[in-house]
Formats: structure tokens, C-alpha cells, sequence
């Protein structure tokens, strides 16, 4: 039976649909439906571009954040972005930081840091970025240069999503609970892998880089209870005994990065991933022989509450 006979039997036309609003707040880049759309962002959108324009005063940076508010990861296709013009878009979200400890390009641009596999930067654990400070990024926007023919995706999980699906008794159990977070702990991690020197994981412990954060916070644009907490920088939760923490933790970093609250993105060089650090974990898989370098932009945020 042909398309429009089937259509006479009663079938409905498929409904057009409506471009995502996000569309606008980008300007000259375009956006369509990804074939890899997360479970637990339906509205995630894969961006293809034309050459990233110059930032417009005029947009303003809520544009923006609501963006990456509806989706939490955003995918744009931008090949011919320069460096000034993924810096201009990072502060379209606010202050870009230095890094704590990648190396960056200097020469003006110690603010985009550059992770090189060649140089043995890699970011292959689950973690948000820096919550060891007091203030961790509210954002990080990652542009790839050189991705190696297989391998080297990187696999976001949403913590909203996570902290949704918990049980009542454990939301209520984690009601109130706060995490320290510790620079030392990846340090720690690499060391026990053999990854890391001694001498660095002293320096680490010895540096001092801890703050604590609630177990659950609320995001600070959506209202959203996200779970808070990271297989990299998160040493214990206050109050508990070690051996219950522990298993806490554990059961926590289990359930977050379970496949259904999950994105993987196989990356192409030019692509730029915009993703919200409040609420969202990822991790740069390890299994890649050829060379990776990304160039990273991560924009200051507030105190997590
Ligand atoms: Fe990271």
C-alpha cells in the first residue's frame, strides 16, 4: 500500500515539529534532532553550524543558560570555531576560569586549557569538574582539535535523572548530608593505579584542596534536586562512619552512571560540548590508542546549596 493510500485509511499526518527554542539563543548555528538523544533529556539536541559568529552583546547569557538548563549537555557541530570565539562563548555563561592544575595555551589564553593525550592529561574517571573548590565551574564548554580514529567518547550521566529515580526512604536518608571533596582523592586514585608518583600524591595531600558541598543540592536556575557527589574528588560524607559512607557512596556512583541516565558522544574534531556541571557527571573513556586533545573552557559558578 502506498504513502497517501495509507494516509486516506485514517492514519494522522505526523505533527511538524517545532524547532528548539534554544535555536534562537545561538544565532547563526542551527540545531536538529540527535540520533543519540539522552533518555533523560528528550529535548537534547545535536547543533550543526555555519562558522560560530562574533558574541552579540545583545544575547544575553540567560539565553544561554536556558539552553543548557532543557538539555544539560548541548552538541554543536563548529569546525571552524577559533579560539577567541570559544572563549566569547563561554562568557556568554559568566567568568571563564584558569584551570587548577591542566596546562593551558598561555600567552593570553591561560583560561582554555588543553588536555593532550600525549602528554598524559585525561579526565578517564566519573567525575564533575573541580568540586574540590569552593566554587566549582558552573560549565564547561570542550572543543575537539585531534580525536583518534576509535575510541575516546565521552559519557555524560545526568544527576537530576539519578537523584528522580531514587527511592523515597533514600531521598529522605540523604536529606541533609554533606560530602567532602578533596583534590588529593583523583591524585589519590592514580597512585593506587599506578598512574601517579608518590611524590605527587604527597604534594596533593600536602596542597590542602578540600571544601564541602551538600550530598543533594538544589540547581540554581531550574529548582531541580540533583545528586552531588563524584567517584573522583568526593572522599567521604561528614558524620558517617567511614565504612557506612563508603557504601553510600558506592551505592550512589552505581546508580548514577547506570546506561539510562546516560549520553555517549562520539566525538568528530570541531565538535564543541556544552555541558552543565551542577548537575551532570562525566567521562572521557580511556580506550584510544591514537592521539586526543580538546581544548576546555570551564565558566566559574556559585557556592553549591
Ligand atoms: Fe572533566
Amino acid at each position: 500500500m502506498g504513502e497517501r493510500a495509507g494516509r486516506s485509511a485514517g492514519r494522522r499526518r505526523p505533527r511538524r515539529r517545532r524547532p528548539p527554542r534554544c535555536r534562537a539563543a545561538f544565532g547563526a548555528l542551527t540545531c536538529a534532532s540527535s540520533a543519540q538523544a539522552p533518555r533523560w533529556a528528550p529535548k537534547s539536541t545535536t547543533w550543526t553550524s555555519r562558522p560560530v559568529s562574533p558574541p552579540r552583546p545583545s544575547t544575553a547569557s540567560t539565553a544561554h543558560s536556558s539552553t543548557t538548563n532543557d538539555h544539560q549537555v548541548v552538541v554543536l557541530r563548529a569546525p571552524e570555531l577559533t579560539i577567541d570565539q570559544h572563549l566569547a562563548l563561554a562568557e556568554r555563561f559568566g567568568e571563564p576560569e584558569v584551570h587548577a592544575f591542566f596546562p593551558n595555551l598561555g600567552d593570553g589564553y591561560e583560561r582554555v586549557s588543553v588536555l593532550d593525550s600525549e602528554d598524559g592529561t585525561r579526565a578517564s574517571m566519573w567525575h564533575a569538574d573541580e568540586t574540590f573548590l569552593e566554587r566549582p565551574p558552573m560549565g564547561t564548554l570542550l572543543h575537539a582539535q585531534v580525536i583518534p580514529e576509535y575510541g575516546g567518547d565521552t559519557v555524560w550521566a545526568s544527576c537530576t535523572a539519578a537523584y528522580d529515580a531514587l527511592s523515597a526512604p533514600m531521598k529522605k536518608y540523604l536529606e541533609g548530608l554533606t560530602a567532602l571533596h578533596d583534590l588529593a582523592r583523583t591524585v589519590e586514585l592514580a597512585y593506587v593505579r599506578g598512574h601517579a608518583t608518590a611524590e605527587r600524591y604527597a604534594a596533593s595531600v600536602a596542597a590542602a584542596r578540600t571544601t564541602a558541598h551538600p550530598v543533594v543540592c538544589t540547581h540554581p536556575e531550574t529548582g531541580a534536586p540533583t545528586l552531588y557527589v563524584n567517584h573522583t574528588y568526593t572522599r567521604s560524607i561528614l558524620g558517617l562512619p567511614p565504612a557506612e559512607a563508603d557504601a553510600v557512596l558506592a551505592f550512589l556512583y552505581r546508580h548514577m552512571t547506570t546506561e539510562r541516565f546516560t549520553y555517549r558522544h562520539r566525538w568528530t574534531p570541531g565538535d564543541l560540548v556544552i555541558w552543565d556541571n551542577r548537575c551532570t557527571l562525566h567521562n572521557a573513556l580511556p580506550d584510544f590508542s591514537g592521539h586526543r586533545r580538546m581544548h576546555r573552557v570551564s565558566v566559574l559558578g556559585a557556592p553549591p546549596r
